[in-house]
């Protein structure tokens, strides 16, 4: 027999807090939803919109009401595409803690169109969130999650980043090669963390969705002829539901991954190794 020490709280996360940008809806707010279920004492969560039926504000209760959590979520709204605005959420999150132990930078946009007439703000938008915005967020953050760090139990970075990072998905009209590019830059920057970051405690790991039903997914999932085409495509016979990502998050978050530090993990079924999609385009 081995011993396995705390074995029973290795995928727990008591007495964490995080900070997910893009939290108020969509694969944010799954993780949001398992951390706290897991035991985290804060989730932070944040995205631009406050009010309305996708914004923080309704997360947030939702979060709140959640049956047996002895946590609580807390929203702020950032644009985390905007340098100075997540430098105000820094901010505003130390006036409340002192570390940050996990952050998920999941905030992500996409465009898709023909190749020729790309309008140059959509590769502007793509980059400036899912790139630069990720790299700020990150460096912005590395003091307060430096701070929780300890080198038994490293605080956390996690990248959304996606299978488009590592695949060609979509070529042709509804090409989205600048997200293909913007989501293949996270995945190196992720490696680049890790090594920057790992000697301050701070482990940096990627998790790369295939198809989970949400607003970013669902007109791309339709242009593509529909859940049920895309399911029979998938090894799995299926999308992806909130529990995958879930189950992902929660582990990368805890003790069970401490020693994980630099890689990528795809959520997707195993569908990013089958071919086929484009010659469909
Ligand atoms: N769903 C999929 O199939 C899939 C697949 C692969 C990868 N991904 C990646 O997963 C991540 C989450 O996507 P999702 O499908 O959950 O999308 P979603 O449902 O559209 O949610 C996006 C979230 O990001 C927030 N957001 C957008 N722009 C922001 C900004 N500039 N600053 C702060 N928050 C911002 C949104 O709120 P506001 O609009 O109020 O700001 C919302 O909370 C993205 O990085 C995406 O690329 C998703």
């Amino acid at each position: 027999m081995s011993e396995l020490k705390g074995f029973d709280r290795m995928f727990r996360l008591d007495g964490k807090v995080a900070v997910i940008t893009g939290g108020s809806r969509g694969l944010g707010l799954h993780t949001a939803t398992a951390f706290l279920l897991a035991g985290a004492r804060k989730v932070i969560i944040t995205a631009r919109k406050s009010g309305g039926e996708q914004g923080i504000d309704q997360a947030v209760d939702k979060l709140n009401a959640l049956p047996g959590i002895s946590g609580k979520a807390v929203g702020i709204a950032a644009n985390v595409a905007n340098t100075e605005d997540i430098q105000r959420l820094v901010e505003e999150i130390k006036k409340t803690e002192p570390k940050i132990d996990i952050l998920v930078a999941n905030a992500g946009a996409t465009w898709g169109g023909p190749f020729e007439p790309t309008p140059d703000w959509s590769s502007q938008k793509v980059l400036d969130l899912n790139v630069r915005g990720v790299f700020n967020t990150v460096r912005l953050m590395a003091p307060m999650l430096a701070a929780a760090g300890k080198p038994d139990d490293p605080s956390r970075v996690i990248i959304v980043s996606s299978t488009a990072g590592v695949n060609v998905p979509h070529v042709g009209d509804h090409g989205t090669i600048m997200y293909s590019a913007s989501k293949a830059a996270a995945h190196h920057m992720a490696r680049n963390l890790a090594v920057e970051l790992g000697p301050r405690n701070i482990t940096t790991n990627t998790v790369a969705p295939g198809f989970f039903p949400s607003k970013l997914a669902n007109g791309l999932i339709d242009i593509l002829g529909g859940t049920k085409e895309l399911e029979n495509e998938n090894p799995r016979k299926r999308l992806g539901i909130p529990e995958d990502i879930a189950g992902v998050m929660v582990y990368l978050a805890s003790r069970a991954s401490n020693y994980v530090n630099g890689v990528d993990i795809a959520v997707d079924g195993g569908v990013r190794l089958s071919s086929g999609r484009l010659t469909k385009l």
